[in-house]
């Protein structure tokens, strides 16, 4: 893929990944994410929809005044009263967005909204146009957007860009598409509008093709990707920031494509938001979760002591997440003598190999035997105590 520029981060952690069922954050809670937001270096972030309650408003208005670095984006339906009160919770904002936001499919459109695609297409023109009296930086998306009528969906953007709209989303709101159905709906919008526009994608995880279908976008000319941190969201969640960020930086060769994300705080990042949300994050989860960086096998082990590049494809340490040897059931003598070698701790050949045998044995009950384990089975081994 040729270099089209970066791809903007776009963070809805504080927004679309609080609607996580269960999920309720403080202001201060999400004071102090925004701020990890910022130091990890995404472009936006999407502080709250402030009409949604008086804590969204806080929250928001606490975010645009303490947070600098990236843009802070505020929630609004296309109505008047939200994006005054976005306007409004934005007001100290260095870098302010207004995102306003309507759906366009037509099961949306009839049963929820009870508008026609005409009364859409009016609200779509007014509430940008309103949300531009704010701020020069309007985003619109049409709210099931891959439900949606392509060319309806091409007549609407055309309509928010022409209000002044600079961003246009189309959110796979349910997870609905899969990834070369959404690449090929993004390239349809994008090239019936204006080049200046910045395309973004905003999947949900249903069927689990969040990331994929994220990727997919920009493939097709996305230029924006909207992500939380750790993949929460609305029920299965949103596309996970880590995966997408580490997709585009292990495959730059395939996508070509700069972000601005500092790698070294995304674990950081990761353990932050999984403390204030109360969401575990899954021992087998790409990139953050703690097995991700582990090796368990004996052939493995023996390989990644050799050269690590035969079983990891990220450096761990690159993120800020160490790499392990697991000493389990399926370890080899060379993890078990990387392991005492590293803990100062000296053996003879015989006494390596009935080791062997006990962290087998210990390790039989599904426990990773660790340092303070194996300290006990070696002075044992050793010392007979
Ligand atoms: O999933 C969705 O459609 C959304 C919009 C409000 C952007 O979260
Ligand atoms: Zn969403």
């Amino acid at each position: 893929m040729n270099d089209a520029g970066p791809v903007y981060i776009f963070d809805t952690t504080l927004r679309d990944g609080e609607q996580s069922p269960g999920v309720a954050l403080t202001v201060v809670e999400k004071l102090a994410i925004a701020q990890q937001l910022a130091i990890l270096g995404v472009d936006v972030v999407e502080a709250g929809f402030p009409a949604a309650s008086a804590g969204d408003f806080e929250a928001v208005e606490t975010i645009a005044r303490e947070v600098e670095g990236p843009a802070i984006a505020a929630l609004a339906r296309c109505q008047a009263q939200d994006i005054m009160k976005a306007a409004k919770a934005l007001e100290s904002a260095k870098k302010p967005r207004i995102h306003v936001f309507i759906a366009t499919s037509d099961v949306h459109m009839r049963a929820k909204l009870q508008m026609t695609p005409e009364q859409v297409l009016e609200a779509v023109t007014e509430s940008v146009s309103l949300a531009r009296q704010y701020t020069d930086d309007v985003e619109f998306s049409a709210e099931d957007a891959t439900r949606s009528d392509p060319d309806f969906l091409v007549k609407v953007a055309n309509a928010a860009i022409s209000a002044g709209a600079r961003t246009i989303n189309l959110p796979d709101t349910v997870g609905y598409a899969m990834p070369q159905e959404y690449g090929a709906l993004i390239r349809y919008v994008r090239e019936r509008c204006p080049e200046s526009v910045v395309f973004s994608v905003h999947c949900h995880d249903d069927l689990g093709m969040a990331v994929a279908n994220s990727l997919a976008g920009v493939e097709a000319g996305a230029r924006q990707v909207e992500v939380a941190v750790n993949g929460i969201g609305e029920r299965a969640g949103n596309a996970a920031l880590e995966e997408v960020v580490m997709a585009l930086t292990a495959r730059k060769d395939y996508y070509g494509r700069e972000h601005h994300v500092r790698l070294p705080f995304i674990y950081q990042t990761s353990q932050l938001v999984s403390q204030y949300t109360g969401m575990v994050v899954q021992p087998n989860k790409a990139i953050v979760g703690q097995n991700a960086f582990r090796h368990e096998s004996g052939i493995h082990q023996d390989g990644m002591l050799k050269d690590p590049r035969t079983y990891e494809i990220i450096n761990p340490e690159l993120i800020g997440q160490g790499s392990r040897l697991v000493l389990g059931k399926h370890s080899g003598r060379h993890a078990l003598r990387d392991r005492l070698d590293r803990m100062g701790l000296s053996y003879t050949a015989d006494q390596l190999h009935r080791l062997q045998l006990r962290v087998k044995a210990l390790a039989e009950s599904k426990i990773a035997v660790d340092d303070e384990q194996l300290k006990a089975l070696w002075s044992n081994e050793v010392h007979g105590r």
